[in-house]
């Protein structure tokens, strides 16, 4: 036996929640069981044939080498046409690089700003890999606590106090927000662009479900406000919006530095994004298929409206109407109480008991709190709503 180990460092990373309940969920419906999986935030719907053409298309031609590292010139310009009509954003194409998912991304952000033992903010609850990839940066990930009760939008004074108590070197956003689908207004952006400016500090804005909103919601970044582009860095792309799940393409955007800064780090680290994967992406700025578009949207609207009257019928539990994304996070707060359980409790007892797999809100830094996908068809849903009105009711 050797004595040798993996580092200090990895050892603090742990694995992803939302894959681990995934993986149980199907392990568990590979040994047969009747498995409803909530768990995954990804689509029901496939990869638009056009786009999933492209890419055939691209193999077929023999588009299968290196690119440059940054992404294709076409498809970086196309990235910053795409950012500008879809979300006023003003990127030149050597501003926008092309990575590996929007994970890649803020990987990338954040091995690019961070300085070994700068605090970055993370607002909760928030999608699970932000701590971990600061981590990975040498950041100190420094956690504001949930606040449901104001619609889980922060409020501008708390952030301020946040910056100053821990010499912050940036926050990172995420609206509309996975797991709990707030969407803020533009004012409210405004304000978290004026707190970090006031505190010379990076904003790294995950804007991955930008074009996924209900209730006449509306997305605003960061980098379109006032004071916002010089210190903002957008990550979006077709990932969530249009089945790009597996691809692993997104766009990383900001000021030409740091966009230069990620650029060589991926150079080193990726090499380039999948060519294929380049190819396909082109397809998705260059056709907007707004009839795929509706038709998703129309989807997973219903099913939002269908979780918020089915869930707020449960004993128990409250689900107040998320106005982007596709996630439900359901408030399990008072049923944990009469039960005496927490919300890890929860979920473990819905997956081996009811076979319904969701992730305990604990993952996202919200406890008392249970996350359900509905990137999922309807008859899962209503599959999924009367096995936890069994769960809520069972003695
Ligand atoms: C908020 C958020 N950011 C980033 C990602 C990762 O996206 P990608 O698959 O493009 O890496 C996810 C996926 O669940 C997400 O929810």
């Amino acid at each position: 036996m050797s004595g040798l180990v993996p580092n200090a460092r990895s050892r603090r990373i742990e694995e992803s929640a939302t894959l681990a309940i995934t993986a149980k969920a199907a392990k568990l419906k590979a040994a047969g069981l009747d498995v409803v999986s909530l768990g995954a935030g990804e689509p029901d719907f496939a990869t638009p044939g056009p786009i999933a053409t492209a890419g055939i298309r691209a193999i077929e031609q023999g588009n299968t080498r290196y690119t440059a590292a940054p992404g294709t010139p076409e498809l970086r310009a196309a990235g910053a046409k795409w950012l500008s009509d879809t979300f006023a954003l003003d990127y030149g194409a050597d501003e926008v690089m092309v990575t590996a998912g929007a994970k890649g991304a803020l990987h990338m952000a954040l091995d690019a700003i961070v300085e070994p033992g700068d605090a970055v903010l993370i607002l909760a609850p928030y999608w699970v890999s932000y701590p971990a990839l600061v981590t990975m940066a040498d950041g100190k990930p420094v956690v504001l606590p949930a606040v449901p009760d104001a619609g889980f939008v922060h409020d501008a004074a708390t952030i301020d106090a946040a910056f100053a108590r821990h010499r912050a070197r940036g926050i990172i956003v995420n609206f509309p927000n996975n797991p709990s689908g707030s969407v803020p207004t533009r004012a409210q952006v405004q304000a978290i662009v004026d707190v970090a400016k006031q505190h010379d500090a990076w904003i790294v804005s995950d804007e991955i479900y930008s074009t996924l909103l209900y209730d006449g919601a509306t997305h605003v970044s960061p980098a379109a406000l006032p004071g916002g582009r010089e210190r903002t860095i957008v990550v979006n792309g077709f990932t969530k919006s249009h089945t790009l799940t597996g691809w692993r393409t997104s766009f990383l955007a900001g000021p030409k530095a740091v966009v230069d800064a990620a650029c060589r780090i991926q150079s080193q680290v990726l090499g380039n994004p999948c060519t294929i994967s380049q190819a396909a992406t082109l397809a998705a700025c260059q056709q907007a298929l707004p009839e795929e578009q509706e038709r998703r949207m129309r989807a997973f609207d219903e099913r939002r409206r269908y979780l918020v009257t089915e869930i707020n019928r449960i004993p128990g539990m409250k689900l107040a109407a998320p106005r982007g994304a596709f996630y439900a996070l359901v408030d399990v707060r008072e049923l944990c109480r009469t039960r005496g359980l927490d919300d890890v409790a929860v979920c473990e007892q819905l997956l081996d008991r009811h076979h319904l797999a969701a992730v305990p809100g604990s993952a996202f830094a919200i406890p008392g709190f249970v996350r359900f996908s509905y990137a999922a068809a309807m008859d899962q849903l209503r599959a999924a709503v009367t096995r936890l009105r069994a769960f809520a009711e069972a003695k």
